[in-house]
């Protein structure tokens, strides 16, 4: 069979199936598999490279920033080649800035989102010098400037305007609508600046939005975008310079049948809308998470056994829920491939792990020829996979290994049981 035989998976062209075997960079998953045990996460650097390429070479010769939105993937690893490429960081918590400078990443490319940062949060930013505070509320602006006061230092602001606009994605990943707890709306933005202008503790250095996660169509962030600007021209009417519009993440990526539009087609349009309005010198700002990083991982797990049933069969795996919690808490669908194809006929299975629970699931009525002892691969597991995984049922956390070309890199080690229970303590009596 050659490469071109089937549809391209979703992480084409960096995965491909080759004489019956997926690989990825032309590593032999099951191979990987073998060597590192399962579940395992595997991600090329050259796909992730090449999806932050695509940005930059779009936004090449204007005054940008693309802040990787690192909730997505923050394994050291991952985080480090995107500081070597030149990205910022969108991070939404002190543990994320922890982990930025950790890898290698400037503080000064550091954008600070999130609608509950604490105190020691806002000061450990200000001490690292980030580059922006992405500030959510009124009241945050005020605990901020008190914060920057007691640091000595002046904290640069951006506010994230919630623009109500409908990014047509699911509800739990849908941020831009008024009834979502994210932004000041767009109503009392220009109010929020000039109180933001007026704290000495602040300095206005940009507006922002993010209006959802996994959006297909253009419309939504050019929707966003003419309301950002409307009140870009409005705060600076009233002078108070804003600096920098960032328009946030969100862009999608293929799971099954999804066409999102491409990252340079985005960014053209995003460019193409600031020209015509007149702002083409301004500096832009991205948000990507999903986009860079997504279609550039996998999940692998074993088969461990098989249980036909009287309504349903099932195909018990060793990843759960815990490795990848994406179709159990938003129902999202995510391709599963046989690591080898076997000759045989194929069976319908619902995929599931060993967790004690009936939402453990990693995908439904799926049509494959699998053994137990066989490896499966779940793919587009780059995002939002290992970085909400967690140690339900006293599961150890998988593994994480990255290909570069030839090489093959442990980015992250398998728990331990021991580990997993090491800063719990047993009574006296
Ligand atoms: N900026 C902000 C302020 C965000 O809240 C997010 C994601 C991003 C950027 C990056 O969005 P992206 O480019 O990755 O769509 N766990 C969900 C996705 C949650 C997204 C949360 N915010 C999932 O697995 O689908």
């Amino acid at each position: 069979m050659t490469p071109s035989a089937l549809p391209a998976l979703p992480g084409a062209p960096w995965l491909a199936r080759v004489d019956g075997e997926l690989r990825l960079e032309g590593h032999a998953l099951a191979a990987l598999g073998r060597r590192f045990g399962t579940p395992l996460f595997v991600y090329s650097r050259q796909a992730m490279r090449a999806a932050f390429d695509a940005y930059e070479q779009a936004l090449r010769g204007r005054p940008h920033l693309v802040c990787y939105a690192m909730k997505a993937n923050s394994n050291l690893a991952v985080l480090q080649t995107f500081a070597r490429a030149g990205a910022g960081f969108d991070i939404v918590s002190g543990g994320e800035l922890a982990r930025v400078l950790a890898a290698g990443g400037d503080a000064g490319r550091v954008v600070f989102s999130g609608v509950g940062k604490s105190r020691d949060e806002m000061a450990q930013a200000l001490q690292a010098g980030v580059r922006c505070f992405n500030v959510e509320s009124e009241a945050e602006l005020d605990t901020l400037n008190a914060v920057a006061l007691g640091c000595g230092r002046v904290a640069p602001v951006s506010l994230r305007v919630n623009p109500d606009v409908d990014a047509g994605t699911h509800p739990y990943i849908s941020t831009g609508l008024k009834g979502n707890k994210f932004g000041i709306a767009h109503g009392q933005a220009l109010a929020a600046y000039r109180h933001a202008a007026s704290l000495p503790g602040l300095r206005v250095v940009g507006i922002d939005c993010h209006i959802g996660s996994q959006i297909t169509q253009l419309a939504p962030y050019l929707d966003a975008l003419d309301r950002l600007l409307d009140l870009v021209e409005a705060v600076e009417a009233a002078g108070i310079a804003i600096g920098h519009v960032d328009v946030g993440g969100g862009l999608g990526i293929t799971y099954t049948d999804e066409q999102p539009p491409a990252a340079g087609e985005l960014v053209a349009r995003v460019l193409q809308r600031l020209d015509a309005r007149g702002h083409g010198g301004r500096e832009l700002l991205f948000e990507p998470g999903r986009s860079l990083v997504g279609n550039a991982g996998v999940l692998l797990t074993e088969v461990r056994v098989l249980k036909p049933g009287e309504t349903k069969n099932f195909c018990i795996v060793d990843a759960a829920m815990n490795d990848l919690v994406r179709p159990a808490m938003y129902e999202a669908w995510m391709a599963i491939e046989p690591c080898q194809l076997r000759a045989g006929e194929s069976s319908v299975w619902d995929v599931v792990g060993p967790v004690c629970e009936s939402g453990d699931w990693l995908g439904r009525d799926r049509s494959l020829a699998v053994q137990p002892g066989d490896l499966l691969a779940v793919l587009s597991a780059g995002a939002y996979g290992m970085a909400m995984a967690s140690n339900y049922n006293t599961r150890p956390r998988a593994a994480e290994v990255m290909v570069d070309g030839d090489r093959v890199h442990l980015v992250r080690e398998r728990e331990g049981y021991s580990e997993l229970f090491a800063r719990e303590r047993l009574l006296e009596s």
